[in-house]
């Protein structure tokens, strides 16, 4: 389902960390200068870019994109700057580039860590001079745009290390905006989830949204979400969509698409600890020399209650399954609830989830 576009700035989330994004992207909105987005994939790069345009005094002029990356140079060099016909053996026609198409409005330059050096010395001069020619022409073009840049690349690493021109990275950092990645913004997870679902029951025909269970919201709150909000989109939006509709709230949360319904039941038992590890929120344990400071006894009672909760989670709160993530067998699993006296906690819990 493509968003409408009316919705393409609706910007769902009130963590702490995304409001200060916001209130940042709406205080620089205003202004010509470039603005630089920086943020892992799936973050909402481009929605904030498109947010700047619609929030800025150019709103009824052009906004026009390009995705940098995977463009030849020369290619590059003719969406950015128009050519004339007959600037190159196939040039039939004259361009008209994406600076020109932008003029008095806004060009998202998106990933744009991946542009060769000769076309970023070029963009510092349209920056610079707001002129440049086509390619293949003599004539200068003047023009008024507003530039906005996205990477998840680390620019100034790449810039000390010489491989992005510090010059045009000053130009183009008037402000920075960084989006929070969404494990830091915990707090938005379930709002966005219940956003995507709602938008999912009206696609699906749906009389209404039964909800998540409990179990359900633990997962979505406890995954790491490397994609981000597109990931989550999608998970949300695939767990309803396999989920034959009944007043039951969602209990399964799809996060591999990759595997059938009959394996799904198993999901959780697909991933190694290491592999939860990576995806948990934080690491479960860091060791530094104030560890010492705690009996050897005591840290390892505490990470095995850690490493049972994390189980528990992300099997859904499935003993069976836990205990697989953890390589015990079922009744270790019991024995080891047991003795940390979390028999009742996780009891309750499969419960309330199965
Ligand atoms: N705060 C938000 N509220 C609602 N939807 C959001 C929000 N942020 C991002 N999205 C949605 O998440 C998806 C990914 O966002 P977007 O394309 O802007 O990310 P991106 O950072 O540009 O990703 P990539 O690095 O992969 O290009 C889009 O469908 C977008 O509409
Ligand atoms: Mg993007």
């Amino acid at each position: 389902m493509e968003i409408q576009s009316h919705d393409r700035v609706q910007a769902i989330g009130e963590s702490p960390a995304f409001l200060a994004t916001l209130e940042q992207a709406s205080k620089v909105a205003p202004l010509s200068k470039p603005v630089l987005i920086i943020g892992e994939r799936g973050t909402g790069k481009e929605l904030i870019a498109t947010r700047l345009h619609y929030l800025s005094p150019r709103w009824e002029q052009p906004f026009i994109k390009l995705n940098c990356s995977s463009l030849t140079e020369s290619i590059l060099e003719s969406e950015l700057f128009g050519h004339e016909a007959g600037a190159f053996t196939g040039a039939i026609q004259r361009h008209i580039g994406r600076f020109e198409r932008a003029d008095e409005g806004t060009l998202f330059l998106d990933e744009l860590a991946t542009i060769p050096r000769r076309m970023q010395e070029k963009i510092l001069r349209v920056i610079e001079y707001g002129e440049f020619e086509r390619v293949g022409g003599n004539e200068t073009i003047r023009v008024s745009v507003r530039i906005v840049a996205a990477t998840n690349a680390n620019l100034p690493e790449m810039a000390k290390q010489g491989t992005f021109r510090a010059d045009l990275l000053d130009r183009l950092a008037f402000d920075v905006i960084n989006l929070p990645a969404l494990r830091y913004r915990q707090s938005d997870i379930l709002l966005l989830a219940e956003f995507y679902a709602m938008n999912m029951v009206r696609e699906l025909g749906w009389p209404y949204f039964p909800g998540f269970t409990r179990a359900a919201q633990e997962a979505l709150l406890n995954y790491g979400w490397p994609g981000n909000i597109r990931e989550l989109r999608n998970v949300v939006e695939r767990s309803l969509y396999r989920t034959e509709w009944t007043e039951e709230p969602i209990d399964k949360i799809r996060f591999n698409p990759f595997i059938t319904e009959f394996e799904h039941r198993f999901d959780a038992l697909e991933k190694t600890p290491a592999e939860i590890m990576q995806n948990s929120v934080a690491p479960v344990h860091t060791l530094d020399v104030t560890a010492l400071q705690t009996p050897l006894k005591e840290s390892v009672s505490n990470l095995e209650k850690k490493m049972i909760d994390l189980a528990m989670r992300e099997a859904q709160f499935n003993q069976a399954k836990a205990a697989k993530l953890l390589s015990l067998s079922y009744h270790q699993l019991r024995a080891y609830l047991k003795k940390h006296n979390l028999l009742e906690q996780y009891g309750r819990k499969a419960q309330t989830s199965d």
